[in-house]
């Protein structure tokens, strides 16, 4: 609310502006196609003659990205921000959106500065603009790759419509811990898998042409190893050898930078002991040297101001560390033109230093167009496409796509379109939550509840009959913690037994009990991390209630990350997880627990036993005593009171229908090292419906200079059966997949047997050997 009203004085202040006033020293320049293109003269020419006349001042003040507008994101938000922008002190702003207020921002920068640079628009556009689709861990369920693409493309023409030429995604650091709030935001704890959406979200935003009025520069975060924080709490400390940075956590990175993302985000931990935001090795040896990064890179929110606290010295030292480091323009902090003038005069940093990370910045408005055109962004006519029926379509496609099948015991789903159903739940109507955390200028109240889907689905062939059963949290803090951020919790100050009493009563009158349990949306995302995954609250004991009543019981999920659900698990009928599905969540759901969609997301991250277990992923190291099951085998890596099993496995998800694999067939079991093989298995659907399933290859280096994961996922067709039907699927086995980081970083492979393994998830596979020999 403080923030919209500094946005609306500011906007005032400006408001009598005429708004034809156009700058006149915007020299034409031509489109710049290629967007990570190494080089381009005319740019370089645009670019140095423009530096040549801008004061060490305006230089730095380039540097300088501001919080202004209708959102915020972090801490603090920045002030005297029409001042700052007047002196020509501001390279950017961030959270102001749609057109109107961007043009008149836009046009305050353009008329009232000496040189006339206009402003980038940025803003976290994470899993939709305006039409939400499922948060990025449900996004990457879908394992559908042109389907996540298309998301990203939408949010690009909102983004775009809505005044904005910057979005601060994708986010694509490996998560393995589910204390971790922010493992909602990314694609889970595979690399390759992880490389593999960064590249689809990446085009989907930049698409080939960043200079088009519908195409918006991304920025890759957080750079690096955010996700890999002390103990799954945000903003922890994160320590890790170079062989795992290299051949786990940058692969998603590295594959983002040869896409072409057009900006990087610093990270808030610190990268083997230096502060990502001052790390000259992460920011400029590796990112641009080893992978020839040629975009902006932005610090996270005030993240200069935090080596501070990390302990790298004064304030000063901090911005000087970060700017020699590679770091370009600093976000909310203001260290950079706080200090940097003083800096160059104390000779602490150069001219040259600060000339680099400026004209990265204006080469970036050049890339979007915004030398020709400052007001590209701002043309109010395109808001018309903003949340048009072909963008909800696809929301609701995706979100279908999105969920994942957990457990449908005796085919408990799906449900008849007659009878009875007891909606139960404490997100059974909610629309807040269902847009998930970081849902951008997404309305939750256009989202559809699931009460509402299943209505629109099928209408009155169903009886609801509704209780919510439970509150989504009990504690009082938690849910102050919750409301402070815009949770909207209101909490229902009936007794918990009271709740469940009726929920009871209204499960008897029904055929079938759907119970809509799981977490609010502000129990993931940033600075939302458990130390108990299991469902919050009274939840479980709802649960346990319902059970009782003999009806099946068929629980619907959400949540943000992987949840201890150890009881569900033995006693549900059937489980659906949703995630935070969107806009559309309930219209999908609906089509999911209908039989009009059947379930084809498989897990992007493995669901724990119990929270003890976690970090918990599949592509673990054997350890030299690796445990083989027999719990009277003392010697062995493993608990007394767990197995090492997860709940459910990473890849795995089922559908209202059966597949059969053949015996996968290797084209050779040896070739030479350079050479390529292939394996082929026949996949049929062997049950009562229509399906898709997900055909996952692994692989594992048997003997390595370093050690190898026991298994690699190294590619995945999703593929559509009939009932009936069989497909045979072939997969290439190139050099590349068996290549990994030896211990000097060089990329290598090195001959020796290899196992594959093909299967629905990284468990149940079947496996075959080859080997690679010497050339
Ligand atoms: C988050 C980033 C986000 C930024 C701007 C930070 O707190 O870590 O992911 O892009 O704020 O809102």
């Amino acid at each position: 609310m403080r923030n919209l009203i500094i946005y609306l004085l500011l906007v005032l202040g400006m408001g009598c502006r005429p708004l034809a006033n156009q700058p006149n020293n915007t020299a034409a320049v031509p489109a710049s196609s290629a967007i990570n293109q190494v080089k381009d003269p005319e740019m370089d020419r645009f670019v140095n003659d423009l530096l040549a006349k801008m004061t060490l001042e305006e230089k730095i003040g380039q540097l300088n990205l501001l919080a202004v507008g209708f959102d915020v994101t972090g801490p603090v938000v920045s002030k005297n921000v029409d001042e700052n922008i007047r002196q020509g002190k501001v390279g950017g702003v961030f959270n102001t959106f749609t057109p109107t207020a961007a043009r008149k921002l836009q046009e305050f920068a353009v008329n009232n500065t000496r040189l006339k640079i206009p402003l980038l628009f940025g803003y976290d556009v994470i899993h939709g603009h305006r039409t939400i689709f499922p948060i990025p861990l449900g996004l990457s369920t879908s394992w559908d790759l042109t389907a996540i693409e298309k998301s990203a493309r939408i949010a690009a023409e909102e983004a775009s419509a809505d005044g904005l030429n910057w979005v601060f995604s994708p986010m694509v650091d490996i998560a393995r811990d589910a204390r971790w709030g922010r493992i909602a935001e990314g694609s889970g704890e595979d690399p390759w898998f992880g490389a593999q959406v960064a590249k689809a979200m990446i085009k989907g935003y930049q698409g080939n042409d960043l200079t088009q009025n519908n195409t918006v520069l991304a920025c890759l975060k957080h750079f690096a190893l955010y996700g890999a924080a002390e103990a799954g709490r945000d903003y922890g400390t994160t320590d890790m050898s170079r062989q795992r940075m290299y051949n786990e956590y940058f692969l998603p990175y590295k594959a983002a930078v040869e896409a072409g993302v057009g900006s990087v985000m610093t990270s808030f931990n610190e990268v083997d002991g230096i502060p990502a935001t001052g790390n000259k090795w992460l920011l400029t040896d590796v990112l641009r040297q080893q992978w020839g990064f040629n975009g902006l890179v932005v610090t996270d929110y005030t993240a200069i101001n935090e080596m501070v606290a990390h302990g790298v010295g004064s304030e000063a030292e901090a911005g000087e560390l970060a700017l020699k480091a590679g770091t370009d323009m600093d976000m909310v902090g203001e260290v950079f033109i706080k200090h940097l003038g003083r800096s160059v005069k104390e000779n602490k940093v150069t001219e040259a230093e600060i000339n680099q990370a400026c004209r990265r910045i204006l080469e970036a408005k050049y890339k979007l167009g915004l030398f020709q055109d400052p007001y590209r962004y701002t043309n109010e006519s395109r808001t018309a496409i903003i949340m048009q029926p072909e963008f909800l379509a696809a929301a609701r496609d995706i979100a279908r796509k999105s969920m994942v099948l957990l457990k449908n015991k005796n085919n408990a789903l799906p449900l008849k379109q007659s009878g009875s159903i007891a909606l139960i739940g404490p997100l059974a109507n909610r629309q807040r939550d269902l847009i998930g955390n970081w849902s951008a200028a997404g309305d939750w109240k256009q989202a559809v509840s699931v009460e509402q889907g299943i209505r629109n689905v099928v209408g009155n062939k169903v009886k609801i009959n509704y209780a919510q059963g439970a509150n989504i949290a009990d504690d009082e803090q938690m849910i102050k913690r919750l409301n402070a951020h815009g949770g909207n919790l209101d909490i229902d100050n009936r007794s918990s037994a009271a709740m469940i009493q009726e929920a009871v009563r209204v499960a008897r009158s029904s055929d079938v009990i759907v119970a809509v349990v799981g977490e609010s949306q502000g129990m993931s995302g940033e600075a939302a991390s458990r130390s108990d995954i299991s469902l919050p609250g009274q939840q479980l004991e709802l649960l346990k209630a319902l059970k009782k009543t003999g009806k099946p019981l068929v629980v619907v999920l959400m949540n943000g990350r992987p949840l201890a659900l150890p009881w569900e698990e033995q006693n549900a009928d059937a489980i659906l997880e949703t995630w935070f599905a969107g806009t559309q969540a309930g219209n999908a759901i609906a089509d999911v627990l209908f039989g009009l969609y059947n379930p084809s997301g498989k897990l992007t991250t493995t669901f724990p036993q119990a929270v003890g277990q976690v970090p918990l992923f599949y592509n673990h190291k054997n350890t030299g005593r690796p445990f083989g099951g027999d719990l009277l085998d003392k010697y062995k890596s493993r608990y007394l009171d767990v197995t090492n099993e997860p709940l459910y496995p990473f890849g795995f998800g089922l559908s209202y229908t059966t597949f059969g694999y053949g015996k996968p067939q290797l084209s050779k079991t040896a070739i030479k090292a350079g050479e390529s093989l292939e394996v082929t298995v026949a996949v049929k659907n062997t049950g009562n419906y229509d399906g898709e399933e997900v055909v996952q290859l692994y692989i594992q280096d048997l003997v390595g200079s370093v050690t190898r994961p026991v298994k690699e996922l190294k590619n995945f067709r999703k593929i559509s059966l009939k009932k009936g039907e069989s497909q045979e699927v072939k997969f290439a086995i190139t050099p590349d997949d068996l290549k990994f980081y030896n211990s000097a970083l060089e990329y290598v492979l090195e001959p020796g047997d290899f196992k594959v393994f093909i299967g629905p998830n990284s468990r149940d596979v079947q496996e075959m050997r080859f080997s690679v020999q010497k050339n």
